[in-house]
């Protein structure tokens, strides 16, 4: 396939396979080799480039999904005075400098947006980069020095300039083979799935990558649905929140109709990996690959969500409660595709919650996860759900520990013995003592913040 793309402010034309990552792409096709090779499966940052203005791990797009794109690496950064990397040097920050390139542009992503930032949400931004050498502490203040020298407010400018210059080669488009789809609407999009059942869909990709990493075959046949605008976007429509399933979990995180109404999906999406990830991972991939430590579905569950599936034959709307048809199952048919995903309002008064326990900050896998949503009348538990992820091969509802709350105060002692049963009640196969004694913890801490 012939793909177009703008690299570093240049148009370039190179051969490839739709499925070649854009890392591969960079480094073999085109001989960008600053971008760097590291864990391959989203998880160091050192393939950290910029797609469109946002920060991705270049390990994780497919050539495919970069038609027409503009894609800044480190090398479109050098060559001109850029005084982030030079505060970087100056801050002595570069030691084997193998991670350089990646944290320099997970910095230049962060101040694109929020020139002025506190430390606290440079370590966030740069959560997904690993330097070996741990030199984190000059690489923060290297940041902060550019920061304070207008970095971020000279590249707004520029990147609104960029923007207008590159509108006219979104029209680059063609030439992939057979078994590669391309569906510019949704109805088209099903009207291919109703002819090719094993076409695999591909979105965010955060999964597709790593799975074959670990030796999963390649598709033969793939149908490209990142971006298509039918299934993205969310929208709020009588008693309820509709999210499309293409929606990132950063276009999620930062929705001002969520973070009102369903805090706890918003504090969710900032916890699913990295920001390179949420700028990939898409809630209907997150639910689709019914990934037993997936994050959204403990929640989703505990909002009494319902799925929206699609086909060319119709609708049919399945509670998430019963999508999940066991270990990676789901109960979609061929043909079907998750289209939304709707969330009624919680009550005005209603406390929610998501806590999740992984091995870092920015990796995507949950050990553990517990999701809860409680109503209050006075002190007494009127209505309360909780479930848990990762422990179990679907996310499961902590039954018996809602039946002994419903109705009681939340005394001390009725929170103690609540976090006891949900200690007792998950039944999590490896490290077993961890993630019970944490699950009790978690559902302690959450009916404390809702009395409090
Ligand atoms: Fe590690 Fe891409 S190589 S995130
Ligand atoms: Fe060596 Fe970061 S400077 S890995």
């Amino acid at each position: 396939m012939k793909l177009q793309f703008i690299l570093n402010g240049q148009e370039v034309t190179a051969e490839v396979s739709p499925l070649d990552r854009l890392l591969d792409v960079l480094r073999e096709c085109l001989g960008y080799t600053g971008t760097k090779e590291g864990c391959g499966e989203g998880e160091c940052g050192a393939c950290s480039v910029l797609l469109d203005g946002r920060l991705v791990n270049a390990c994780l797009v497919p050539a495919l999904q970069v038609r027409g794109a503009d894609v800044l690496t480190i090398e479109g950064l050098s060559g001109e005075d850029d005084e982030l990397q030079s505060a970087f040097v100056e801050e002595g920050a570069v030691q084997c400098g193998f991670c350089i390139p990646g944290m320099v542009l997970a910095a230049r992503a962060l101040l694109s947006v929020n020139p002025h930032p506190t430390r606290r949400e440079i370590k966030h931004a740069l959560a997904g980069n690993l330097c070996r050498c741990t030199g984190y502490e000059r690489i923060f203040r290297a940041v902060e020095r550019a920061a304070s020298q207008g970095y971020g407010d000279k590249i707004s400018a520029q990147n609104s300039r960029q923007d207008k210059d590159r509108k006219s080669l979104f029209a680059l488009q063609g030439s992939e083979p057979s078994w590669v789809f391309v569906p510019k609407k949704l109805d088209e999009a099903l009207e291919i799935l109703s002819e090719h059942h094993d076409v695999k869909l591909l979105s965010g990709c955060t999964d597709f990558y790593p799975d074959l990493k670990k030796g999963k075959n390649e598709p033969e046949k793939v149908m490209d649905i990142w971006g298509l605008s039918d299934i993205c976007g969310i929208r709020m429509q009588g008693g309820y929140i509709e999210i499309g399933s293409g929606t990132t979990f950063s276009d999620i995180a930062s929705c001002e109709t969520v973070k009102k109404y369903l805090p706890a999906l918003a504090d969710l999406s900032t916890m699913i990996g990295a920001t390179a990830i949420q700028n990939r991972a898409t809630i209907g991939g997150n639910i689709v690959n019914a990934s037993a430590a997936a994050d959204s579905p403990p929640l989703l569950l505990v909002y009494g969500a319902t799925a929206v599936l699609q086909s060319k034959n119709g609708i049919r709307e399945v509670p998430i409660a019963e999508l999940f048809g066991g270990y990676r199952k789901t109960v979609l048919k061929p043909g079907e595709m998750l289209a939304s995903i709707k969330i009624p309002l919680p009550s005005p008064g209603a406390h929610q919650f998501f806590y999740k326990r992984g091995s870092r900050l920015a990796l995507t896998i949950s050990r553990l996860s517990v999701a809860g949503l409680i109503e209050l009348e006075g002190d007494v538990v009127s209505n309360v759900r909780i479930a848990t992820g990762s422990m179990s091969p679907v996310p499961m509802f902590l039954t018996r520990t809602e039946r002994y709350l419903k109705g009681k105060r939340l005394t001390g002692e009725v929170i103690e013995t609540a976090a006891a049963i949900a200690s007792d009640e998950v039944s999590p196969r490896t490290s077993r003592d961890y993630r019970k004694r944490v699950t009790g913890r978690l559902v302690s801490r959450f009916l404390k913040e809702a009395r409090s």
